[in-house]
């Protein structure tokens, strides 16, 4: 039988804060195929998220097939805006949801990792994280700043990731990042500079894969998924809307489940993608392939 398998494996999911994102229906899936699963949170969310798994209010979404309960073996912190502890400024560091954590920059991310599992911890990274603070403007009135951010938050946070993670990979280590169809298409309501910073993503997806798998022969591809409303989407204000407009355009012409995201990131992320390297792949149920819409239901003369 062929199946996806990463017994032995670990893995480190960035951008889980909550069950509702594409980052945890990952996480469920590369644990499902045996891998063991880390997650890194944002520091605002970090003690809320904390708090909700001990209470138990996630534990209908943790319900693996076997019955057991989705275990992360680590969670934390992460702000992928900082790449050392000392870039992030001292408004931050002494912010209340910040001061006390240690140290929540990349860096502080692999000693972190190092310290609790050795030299090689990880086979497997996947980030699953953005941030636009001005993704509710249009790109012609946002300002210099808001489009940095987004594409510093976004995109060179992934560079970030795969600079410093690649040297701590177990070999032929993986990375996933998570893109949207706004980089190469025009999906009106996603601004503030994010559409420019899934291009970046999707670019630096394909160099990254070259000098990684030259260097040290890991593997970078991204996912597209169409739309779904996670809390990251939902707060862009237009998430229902684009869902049924997918939906309705779409080849199959169904919702997109997370698990259909995070059964292709273990397909990509596990020895069964050894062959596939520099990918950004679609998991939008063909939407991405239309040059028309139709709602109307089609069949072919
Ligand atoms: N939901 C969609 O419709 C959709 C579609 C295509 C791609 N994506 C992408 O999927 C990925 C996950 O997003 P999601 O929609 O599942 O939402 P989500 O809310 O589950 O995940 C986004 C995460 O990013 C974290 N984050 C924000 N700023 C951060 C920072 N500076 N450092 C560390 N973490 C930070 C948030 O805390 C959150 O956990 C993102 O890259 C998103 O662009 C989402």
């Amino acid at each position: 039988m062929l199946s996806i398998d990463l017994k032995g494996k670990r893995a480190l999911v960035a951008g889980v804060a909550d069950d509702g994102g594409y980052g945890w229906s990952i996480a469920k899936a590369l644990a499902e195929a045996g891998a063991t699963v880390c997650a890194a949170t944002w520091p605002p969310a970090l003690n809320i998220f904390r708090t909700m798994l001990e209470r138990g209010k996630f534990d209908d979404s943790r319900k693996m097939n076997d019955g057991s309960l989705l275990q992360f073996e680590r969670i934390y912190p992460l702000d992928a805006a900082y790449d050392k502890l000392e870039d992030a400024p001292e408004d931050v560091r002494t912010n209340r949801r910040y001061a006390g954590i240690g140290d929540f920059s990349v860096a502080g991310l692999v000693q972190r990792l190092k310290a609790d599992f050795g030299d090689t911890p990880l086979d497997i990274v996947v980030h699953s994280l953005a941030n636009g603070p001005e993704v509710k403007k249009p790109l012609l009135e946002t300002s210099r700043h808001g489009y940095l951010t987004a594409v510093g938050v976004s995109a060179y946070s992934f560079v970030s990731l795969v600079s410093h993670f690649s040297p701590i990979l177990r070999p032929k280590g993986a990375f996933l990042s998570l893109s949207y169809i706004a980089s190469e298409r025009v999906c009106p309501g996603y601004g503030g500079g994010m559409s420019s910073a899934k291009a970046a993503l999707e670019s630096d997806t394909r160099t990254l894969a070259f000098e990684v798998g030259r260097k040290y022969g890991h593997r970078v591809n991204a996912l597209s998924p169409g739309p779904w409303g996670s809390r990251a989407a939902s707060a862009i204000g237009i998430i229902e809307e684009t869902m049924r407009y997918t939906a309705a355009n779409a080849p199959l012409q169904e919702a997109l489940n997370p698990e259909e995201v995070g059964a292709a990131a273990a397909f990509l992320l596990s020895p069964l993608g050894s062959g596939v390297t520099g990918t950004v792949m679609y998991v939008d149920k063909g939407y991405h392939t239309m040059g028309k819409a139709t709602e109307e239901r089609y069949s072919a003369p």
